[in-house]
């Protein structure tokens, strides 16, 4: 009897720490590093993430073959080595296009059968050739009701080759993944959901830029989490993509590790949704977060956490800053966690202050 309770009570603890390793190797803990940024990459500290996103590859507007541009070409190819140094078990995708990338080139890509081909073949041989185990689509963003059906063609498409590669290969197959818009509704054009499910292995929700100071003449968040009075947050995308028909398991959401610095019209009216006109700095006001930091530190700026909505800012004279520091990181990683999402990614890891927030959001994931 006791020897059976004894095998039995064993089986339990292989079967669970069977699941515990599955769970642990399940999750993203990510972030995008691109090369003007003027971060090295030897300089991350590859230990605080399990994906890491190497940006941006580019379309050849003749072949529609994936290139690296040759500024790129030698970092590109040193990535993953370099990366794997710190921690030898992060995963590298290749993130092709952003958003300064021409978007016409990606619809006449998807288009055609025989220019996605050549985008896909070419796409997975570069993966392999430079190390990279996945491939990240940034394509900021398709503009018609066709670019959104071809698109839903060429993740299948992609899928079927990434499965044949691996067989022939017999190599693990390479992941995909896709940056995405909020809502899978994008100026009244629906995102191929049901492709998007079943082809990728998950999405990176932009969850941030909602507004900025060019544009927006009252402070505001450009990440918020909540938003009581509308759709324009992070758990509103979340939401809609699950409801569209994503598995939470495949969502990923965005941490903005910049904000925006607004011009406020009035020093002393320095709360939410104050007046403003335009942006306090260059660049339309975006700032990274050291270089937040640092402002804040220069100019003795007030502090101030919005939990309703999720959001730091921050203010000095008349300059006012919305921006995420560790306690909306913390908040949102938390929320992430708790709707069963697969994870969060950082864009980017070049303006973090020494490791703040990549440390605060590995945390507040927990293993
Ligand atoms: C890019 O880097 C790869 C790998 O180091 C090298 O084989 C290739 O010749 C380089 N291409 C260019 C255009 O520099
Ligand atoms: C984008 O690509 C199209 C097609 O190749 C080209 O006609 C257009 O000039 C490009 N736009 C920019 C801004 O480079
Ligand atoms: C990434 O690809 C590997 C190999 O195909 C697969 O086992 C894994 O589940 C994928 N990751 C995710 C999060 O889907
Ligand atoms: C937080 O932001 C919300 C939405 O703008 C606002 O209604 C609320 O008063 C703010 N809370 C605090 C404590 O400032």
């Amino acid at each position: 009897m006791a020897f059976i309770t004894a095998k039995i009570l064993l089986l339990f603890s292989v079967l669970s720490l069977l699941q515990f390793n599955l769970c642990i190797g399940q999750n993203v803990k990510g972030g995008y590093w691109f090369p003007e940024s003027g971060f090295a990459a030897s300089d991350i500290d590859s230990n605080l993430f399990t994906h890491l996103f190497c940006a941006f590859a580019n379309l050849d507007p003749q072949t529609y073959q994936l290139t690296i541009s040759s500024t790129n070409n030698a970092s590109f190819a040193q990535f993953t080595k370099t990366v794997q140094l710190k921690n030898p078990s992060v995963k590298t995708l290749l993130s092709i296009g952003g958003g300064s990338a021409n978007k016409t080139v990606f619809a006449s890509m998807a288009a055609q059968s025989t220019s996605r081909k050549a985008f896909i073949d070419s796409s997975i041989k570069l993966a392999r050739y430079y190390g990279f185990l996945g491939l990240d689509l940034d394509w900021e963003y398709p503009q018609a009701a066709s670019d959104m059906v071809n698109l839903g063609s060429l993740l299948k498409e992609w899928r079927t080759a990434v499965a044949a590669e691996a067989t022939t290969s017999g190599k693990v197959a390479l992941n995909l993944t896709a940056a995405v818009y909020l809502a899978p509704t994008l100026n009244d054009l629906k995102y191929p959901v049901q492709s998007i499910n079943s082809n990728l292995d998950w999405i990176n929700v932009m969850a941030y830029d909602f507004y900025d100071p060019s544009w927006y003449k009252f402070t505001n968040s450009h990440a918020a989490l909540y938003d009581p009075s509308g759709q324009v947050s992070g758990s509103y995308g979340v939401g809609a993509w699950s409801q569209a028909g994503v598995n939470a398991k495949k969502l990923v959401l965005g941490l903005p590790f910049y904000g925006y610095a607004w011009r406020l019209v009035n020093a002393n009216n320095h709360g939410l949704l104050a007046p403003a006109n335009g942006p306090a700095s260059a660049d339309n006001g975006a700032m990274g977060y050291r270089q937040i930091k640092n402002f804040i530190a220069q100019n003795k700026a007030a502090i101030v956490y919005n939990s309703t909505i999720v959001t730091n800012y921050c203010y000095a004279g008349t300059t006012w800053i919305g921006y995420d520091d560790s306690q909306s990181i913390n908040d949102k990683v938390l929320y992430a966690k708790q709707k069963g999402l697969l994870g969060y990614f950082a864009w980017h890891v070049g303006v973090d202050n020494n490791w703040a927030l990549s440390q605060q959001a590995k945390q507040s994931w927990g293993a």
